[in-house]
């Protein structure tokens, strides 16, 4: 949540810093502000609401004119949308911006309130300008140092000390940052995409550094001053594949990118014919031996791990349980030494996600990390790592990165199922080529069920409520159909194990209810079938996803709509049967004049708990 960048160079800074800040809007969208050196004053325009504000504000007051300052784009956590709780935020000789949340705030603000320090805003982040404009003795990291040791919770910051014109201080501690490199000037940003246009070069800043960023490059020190080395990396992402490419949002760019997100994750890990995770640190040796799994994840990941468990225990008969992180956190979770814990998440920076990893470790367990994000937390701190390679994903809705953790839960039951000899090695061949075909299935599927999406979509626009149901990895992938239709519509959507709906949910059901049912198990289809009719038999209007092959037993009438898809290995479906799903959702979010890109409330990245 928020994101942070900070320019030092030869450019516009004011320019720049919002060019950065409109790749970040993922991150955050309800105010968003800079602040530049100009004529060596600091020169503060924020407002409250989108980007395209702050840009016709910069346009009404006169954009601050300089060449070193920082920007910010919020999601509010302490104190609501408004221009004066918008970063950056002041001290007398300080302005910062903040991402993250500082759990003492009230202590500190207690303490500087009795040493006669006013605020005027209602967020954590002023306390943090307050205390080190209180601490400054004339050398900021001296400054910075000091109170680092005092804040208790998250931040990444951007720092300007108005006695300090040429120069831009950046620290970070759990909340992501990176400083970027060029010839001639530095940046920083929460996320990579900010950059990108300006330099694929940076560095990652780790958990308690300090960065001092000039012209002339970037230093670095850590906590105590000592200077550190980093290693200079290189995003292998371009700005095109961070721009929308002519799509009217991020989320269907996105969605039209999975077959090749799909493709980019899997032939990497295949050697002939059979999965191949050797350097992700994975080998049939080292997996052979966990009694127990639990994944643990938050929204969309979490939905991954559902279809997961139920790939993992049918394949290789391993018990595994499925645990939204913050729940698992604060449960104390019986997991310990011979079990393994896989942490699936997007960004890698997850708050949550990022407690059950350092939990998972504490307890002894072996952890395993499916992330996208390069070099995040998550990434760096798992025993094994497999990367889905999507590439960015912007939209705040997870659709390729969705697919890719499929894609990877696949490969890992497929390897685990033969580390456990549980499946023969012409079986797992078998699946494996499968699986190298569901680039093309996706594909097919969305060159032949758009249209028809787009047209449920416009039956669905009124709805008040909607209820997704299905059995087994229906019933797991429903729910994802669900959470992205609620997302991105505003639409009230719970997903239900189809069999479960009698035991009260059914209740709801009345004239003209769409309900959504998945039905692409053969083995289950039957009784799917009978909660459907169950349904329509009390006014439902159902909207059936089902492969072909289901779909020739049906009866007549027995759905209002139906999209059919081309039958594949049916414990792969997930991956062809979201897409229909996906669309759904997307279409429905634009039909009823919403941006599906920054729906209201939420942000990509949770980097607080
Ligand atoms: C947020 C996003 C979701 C995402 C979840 C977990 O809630 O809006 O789309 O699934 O975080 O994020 P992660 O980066 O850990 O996958």
């Amino acid at each position: 949540m928020c994101g942070i960048v900070g320019y030092v160079g030869p450019k516009d800074c004011s320019d720049v810093l919002v060019s950065a800040l409109t790749k970040l809007e993922y991150r955050g969208y309800d105010s968003a502000g800079i602040a530049v050196f100009d004529n060596s004053e600091i020169k503060t325009v924020k407002t409250k609401g989108k980007l395209k504000d702050l840009e016709d504000k910069l346009v009404e007051t006169g954009k601050p004119e300089g060449h070193v300052g920082i920007g910010h784009t919020r999601w509010a956590t302490h104190g609501e949308p408004s221009d004066v709780n918008s970063h950056p935020h002041s001290g007398a000789r300080v302005t910062i911006v903040h991402n993250g949340i500082i759990e003492n705030y009230i202590e500190l603000k207690e303490f500087l309130t009795s040493k006669g320090r006013t605020f005027i805003s209602d967020t954590d982040t002023e306390v943090i300008a307050q205390l080190l404009d209180y601490k400054y003795n004339g050398n900021p990291l001296e400054t910075i140092s000091s109170v680092m040791a005092e804040l208790k919770g998250s931040f990444a910051l951007g720092i300007m000390f108005r006695d300090f014109p040429d120069r831009v201080f950046a620290v970070r501690r759990e909340s992501p940052l990176i400083v970027g490199v060029a010839k001639g000037e530095c940046f920083i940003a929460s996320d990579v995409p900010a950059i990108l246009k300006y330099t694929k070069n940076y560095y990652l800043l780790d958990h308690d550094e300090i960065a001092t960023l000039t012209k002339d490059g970037a230093a670095f020190v850590d906590k105590h001053l000592a200077p550190v080395q980093k290693d200079l990396k290189t995003a292998d992402w371009d700005m095109e594949a961070a721009e929308k490419g002519g799509y009217p949002h991020f989320m269907i760019k996105e969605i039209y990118e999975q077959p090749t997100a799909i493709k980019t994750t899997v032939i990497p890990r295949i050697k002939d014919g059979l999965p191949c995770l050797e350097e992700c640190g994975i080998t049939l040796e080292k997996i052979k031996d966990f009694k127990n799994i639990a994944i643990v994840a938050c929204g969309t990941a979490m939905h991954a791990g559902m279809v997961g468990k139920y790939v993992i225990e049918s394949l290789a008969r391993v018990p595994v349980t499925v645990d939204i992180a913050s729940e698992f956190r604060y449960r104390d979770p019986i997991i310990g030494k011979g079990d393994l814990v896989i942490i699936i998440s997007q960004s890698g920076e997850t708050a949550d996600s990022l407690a059950a990893l350092r939990l998972a470790k504490q307890t002894g367990a072996v952890t395993l990390a499916i992330v996208n994000a390069k070099g995040s937390s998550i990434a760096r701190e798992a025993d094994m790592l497999i990367y889905t390679l999507a590439g960015p994903e912007i939209a705040v809705a997870s659709t390729k990165a969705y697919i890719t953790q499929l894609s990877v839960m696949y490969l890992f039951a497929f390897e685990l199922a033969l580390a456990k000899q549980t499946i023969s090695t012409d079986e797992c061949k078998r699946l494996v080529s499968s699986l190298l075909k569901m680039p093309d299935a996706v594909q097919n599927i969305i060159d032949n069920c758009e249209e028809k999406c787009k047209y449920i979509a416009t039956k669905l626009i009124t709805a008040d409520n909607l209820l997704y149901i299905g059995r087994g990895l229906d019933y797991a992938l429903s729910m994802e159909g669900s959470l992205k239709l609620k997302e991105v519509s505003y639409i009230h959507s719970e997903s239900y194990a189809a069999g479960e709906l009698k035991h009260g949910t059914i209740s709801l059901i009345d004239d003209g209810m769409p309900v959504i049912a998945v039905a692409t198990q053969s083995a289950i289809i039957a009784k799917t079938i009978s909660n459907i009719v169950e349904v329509k038999s009390r006014g439902a209007k159902v909207i059936l996803v089902c492969t072909d092959v289901c779909a020739r037993d049906l009866n007549d009438g027995i759905a209002d709509h139906i999209i059919e898809m081309p039958h594949s290995e049916e414990l792969l479906m997930p991956i062809t049967a979201v897409v229909p799903l996906q669309l759904l959702a997307y279409y429905t979010s634009v039909d009823r004049g919403i941006d599906p890109d920054k729906p209201r409330n939420l942000a990509k990245s949770v980097t607080v708990e």
